[in-house]
C-alpha cells in the first residue's frame, strides 16, 4: 500500500503524545503552534516506513527496543541551522580579549555544546589557528557534542557544499580547506590541520555529561532557545559548575541569561564570565 501523506493529519493529541517524548528525551520544547513544523518533518520518516498514521508511528517508536528509531525522530525534529563565523562578536572578542592569554604549554579547553554540522568548532579552531602562529606549542584543545548523530557525521567528515561556506571568508577558504568536486558538486573539505584539533562525541545535554572539565570557554549558542525555562536555569548552572574559575560562556545573541539566576558576570551581549 502507497500512503498518501498530503491527506495525513497529525491529530493534536498525537502531537501531545510526541511532544511530550521529546521533551523527556531531548528538553525540546514543543508547543502546539509547532504542530505543523512536527508534521511536515516527520512526514518523510512516515512515507520511508510506509506507516499511515501518525500514531502508529509513535508506537513504532515506542516499542522499538533498540531506540533506533527514537534517535532518528530526535535527529528529524532537531533545528540544526548553523553556519561558519556566525555571531561574529564573538570570534572578535576571543581574538582580542581571550586568546591573548594564552601560555604556552597550559592546558585550554574549549566545549562547542550543540556543535550541529560542526560549523562552530571549525570556526573557533580557524580562529586559534590564526591568532597563534605557533600553534603547535599549545596545548589547545577543542570538544564538540551535539544529541543528532546524523550533524555529526557532517561534523566529522569535515565536508561541506559550497553554499554553507558562505560566512568563510576567501583568504580562509583557501588556507584551511581543500577545493574539490564530487558528481559536479564543488565541496570544501576542512585540513587535518584544524580537523585535529577537535573531538567530536554524541551527548544529550539532559542527561549525564561523562567529561570531568573544567573547561575555559564554553559555547552554548543557539541551543537553549529550544529548551523552557527551568531546563535553561539547570543548563545554566551545570555549564558554570564546568567551567573554569574565569572561564567564558558564550550563547546566542538572541538568548539571554537575565531570565535565569545565575552567578555569571556579565561581559558583554550573550558573553558572561564565572
Ligand atoms: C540551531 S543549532 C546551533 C548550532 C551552533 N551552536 C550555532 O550556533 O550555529 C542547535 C543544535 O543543538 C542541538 N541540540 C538540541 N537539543 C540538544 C540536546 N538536548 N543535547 C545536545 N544537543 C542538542 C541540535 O541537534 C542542533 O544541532
Amino acid at each position: 500500500m502507497v500512503v498518501d501523506l498530503m491527506t495525513l493529519d497529525l491529530p493534536i493529541q498525537t502531537f501531545d503524545k510526541i511532544s511530550k517524548l521529546v521533551y523527556q528525551v531531548a528538553g525540546i520544547n514543543l508547543p502546539p503552534e509547532k504542530i505543523g513544523l512536527v508534521k511536515s518533518r516527520l512526514m518523510k520518516r512516515l512515507r520511508s516506513l510506509n506507516l499511515s498514521t501518525f500514531e502508529s508511528y509513535l508506537e513504532y517508536v515506542n516499542h522499538e527496543s533498540s531506540g533506533q528509531e527514537l534517535t532518528k525522530m530526535i535527529d528529524i525534529i532537531t533545528t540544526n541551522k548553523t553556519d561558519f563565523f556566525r555571531e561574529l562578536q564573538h570570534f572578535n572578542f576571543m581574538r582580542e580579549k581571550i586568546i591573548p592569554g594564552f601560555q604556552k604549554k597550559q592546558p585550554v579547553r574549549i566545549w562547542s555544546a550543540g556543535c550541529s554540522i560542526g560549523a562552530e568548532p571549525y570556526t573557533i579552531a580557524i580562529v586559534l589557528a590564526e591568532a597563534i602562529t605557533d600553534l603547535q606549542n599549545y596545548d589547545i584543545k577543542i570538544l564538540a557534542t551535539d544529541i543528532s548523530t546524523e550533524v555529526l557525521k557532517t561534523a566529522k567528515a569535515g565536508e561541506y557544499e559550497a553554499g554553507i561556506m558562505e560566512g568563510m571568508p576567501d583568504n580562509l577558504l583557501k588556507k584551511y580547506f581543500f577545493r574539490k568536486t564530487d558528481h559536479n558538486t564543488i565541496k570544501f573539505q576542512v585540513k587535518d590541520s584544524i580537523r585535529s584539533m577537535i573531538k567530536y562525541a554524541n551527548l544529550n545535554l539532559m542527561g549525564e555529561w561523562p567529561m570531568k572539565g573544567p573547561f575555559d570557554l564554553i559555547f552554548c549558542r543557539n541551543v537553549m532557545i529550544y529548551f523552557d525555562k527551568h531546563t535553561r536555569q539547570v543548563l545554566v548552572e551545570r555549564f558554570y559548575n564546568l567551567l573554569a574559575n574565569e572561564g567564558y560562556f558564550f550563547v546566542g545573541h538572541s538568548e539571554s541569561l537575565t531570565t535565569s539566576s545565575h552567578t555569571f558576570k556579565y561581559i558583554q551581549p550573550a558573553v558572561y564570565q564565572k
